[in-house]
């Protein structure tokens, strides 16, 4: 259904930039030499007014390697992304990125280190009046130069590695939910980013689709040297793409290393995120008033 990972590279005509290729043995990353390592949180905290969403997180995102962050809902992923892109800036800590604190730059700085990334945003998000074609050339006209003519031919490049080349005259609203995703995914590589964080790319997506879309993540990965970040709920077929595996829970992470290590983890939260358990240290409810307070007393009126 997709070229294979030789026809992408070749599709894009680029070599891989991936510095530093890591052995099983550099796996522990504390021995890791620093040029491996394209993003980093160190001690990094952020609040939305007196809510603490992360407490005190380090983790690393190893070059050339697929790393999975996952966690329970409202736990701080989509806010790691965040920071990663500058989008919000950590109050405490610093957010790295290729060894620059992100969270210190201009807004020339930001706008240089934008560029090298590329995001799939948590709810798709074609522009819904523009065509498959125009989605994908939006980023190449809002920064680059380039003619219509090569704008042409990038935008056909990254359908085709997407396997989207025939689609590109239709509108979003007459593709599927996959397909959307996939043309998200090839906007996202327009610019032939460095990073490319996925925000739950395997959401609503039946098995195959979900199947289809994981090979893809790492084909992009492996044959354009790039550098991924994939926030999923779905642990099996997370565990299966990712190289490196980060698990975040109350505002800290809770394990982080190859999928095996994690899954080997003792730690209660991780435990209980790897096995589906319904009951464990993460809390069903958002935090709010108490029962009682809601509902009046215990037995006062039907639940
Ligand atoms: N703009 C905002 N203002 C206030 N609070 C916010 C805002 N955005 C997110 N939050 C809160 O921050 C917390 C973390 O949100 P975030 O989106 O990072 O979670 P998540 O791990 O991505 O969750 P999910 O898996 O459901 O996408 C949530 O509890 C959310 O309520
Ligand atoms: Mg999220």
């Amino acid at each position: 259904m997709f070229a294979s990972s030789a026809t992408i590279a070749a599709s894009f005509g680029r070599t891989n930039h991936c510095t530093a290729t890591a052995g099983p043995e550099a796996l522990n990353l504390s021995r890791m030499p620093e040029t491996s390592i394209l993003a980093e949180l160190r001690n990094a905290t952020f609040s939305y007014g007196d809510r603490d969403i992360l407490r005190d997180v380090s983790l690393t995102v190893p070059r050339g390697k697929v790393t999975a962050l996952m966690g329970a809902s409202g736990g701080g992923k989509t806010t790691v992304l965040r920071l990663i892109g500058g989008q919000q800036r950590a109050q405490g800590g610093e957010v790295l990125f290729d060894g620059q604190d992100v969270g210190r730059l201009d807004a020339a700085g930001l706008y240089a280190v934008r560029r090298r990334m590329g995001m799939l945003f948590q709810f798709g998000a074609l522009f819904t009046d523009l065509s498959v074609f125009e989605n994908v050339a939006f980023p190449l006209r809002e920064h680059t130069d380039l003619s219509e003519a090569l704008v042409r031919d990038v935008v056909l490049m990254k359908l085709h590695a997407v396997g989207l080349r025939g689609a590109r005259d239709l509108m979003p609203s007459e593709i599927s939910g996959g397909m959307a995703r996939r043309v998200a995914l090839a906007r996202a590589i327009a610019l032939d980013p460095e990073l490319v964080m996925y925000d739950e790319p395997f959401a609503g997506l039946d098995p195959i689709s979900l199947g289809t879309a994981a090979q893809l993540i790492r084909q992009l990965n492996d044959a354009m040297g790039l550098t991924s970040i994939v926030v999923s709920h779905d642990l099996e077929e997370t565990f299966r793409l990712a190289d490196h595996v980060i698990i975040l829970g109350a505002g800290v992470v809770a394990a982080q290393g190859t999928p095996d290590e994690v899954r080997a983890s003792t730690d209660p939260l991780v435990h209980q995120f790897v096995n589906a358990l319904p009951t464990g240290p993460v809390p069903f409810h958002y935090p709010g008033p108490d029962e009682a307070q809601d509902f009046g007393p215990a037995g006062g009126r039907a639940r």
